[in-house]
């Protein structure tokens, strides 16, 4: 898409301020005790829902590029990465404050009792340095290694959508939703590549 740098940038704010919505409707939700008769369970479950949306988001921008054979989709993969991230980050903070208080011995405790809890603080180890070397800065550092680096986004992927399934308890259908569709990106990933 030959696009100028003007309309690039509006057409990035835009994906930006959607990107953000989920967090706006989460607070908007909140102030107006539409968050339900358990909120902290809610505010945890939809930010999990969103970082694993934008996780999905930004592995498609790969496939979806080698399928075009357009650059325009890689554009995005270090926002929508970021976003993920974010999400990440905010459903982790629910819960270190409102579940566990901040307490590191309670912690402790329920990661090593709790193998989905130890599955997503896994994930959340692999997206950290992703979110780290995102800049221009650290990929040109980097260098060769920067894309090795960054294929730890497959890992994660698989990591989240396990974290997902053990935490499930009877209604598998979401988890099965988001495990379809993480297979089909990566397998056509897997194809694009050999067809390239
Ligand atoms: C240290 C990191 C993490 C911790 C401690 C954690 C903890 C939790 C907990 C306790 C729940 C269940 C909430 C409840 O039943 O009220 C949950 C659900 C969930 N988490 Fe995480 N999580 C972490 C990282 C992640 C990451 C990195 C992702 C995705 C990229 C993720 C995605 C999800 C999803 C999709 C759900 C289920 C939402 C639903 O049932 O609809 N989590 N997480």
């Amino acid at each position: 898409m030959r696009l100028k740098k003007p309309h690039w940038l509006a057409i990035k704010a835009v994906v930006f301020f959607v990107s953000l919505w989920p967090l706006v409707q989460l607070i908007i939700d909140g102030m107006n005790d539409g968050l339900g008769a358990n909120p902290v369970e809610t505010l945890h479950l939809t930010l999990g829902r969103w970082a694993l949306r934008f996780l999905c988001l930004t592995l498609a921008l790969t496939p979806l590029r080698r399928l075009s054979s357009q650059s325009w989709p890689l554009r995005f993969r270090r926002m929508l990465g970021l976003f993920t991230f974010f999400y990440a980050s905010l459903h982790l903070l629910v819960f270190l404050w409102l579940d566990i208080e901040f307490s590191w011995h309670y912690f402790r405790q329920e990661v090593a009792d709790t193998p989905y809890l130890l599955l997503g603080l896994a994930t959340y180890c692999l997206l950290l340095p992703l979110a780290l070397t995102s800049t221009v800065n650290m990929q040109i550092r980097l260098g060769r290694y920067w894309k090795t680096l960054h294929k730890l986004i497959y890992p994660a992927a698989i990591l989240a959508l396990l974290h997902y399934f053990m935490l499930v308890k009877s209604d598998l259908n979401q988890p099965l939703i988001y495990a379809a569709v993480i297979f089909i990106l990566l397998v056509v990933r897997i194809q694009s590549k050999r067809i390239a």
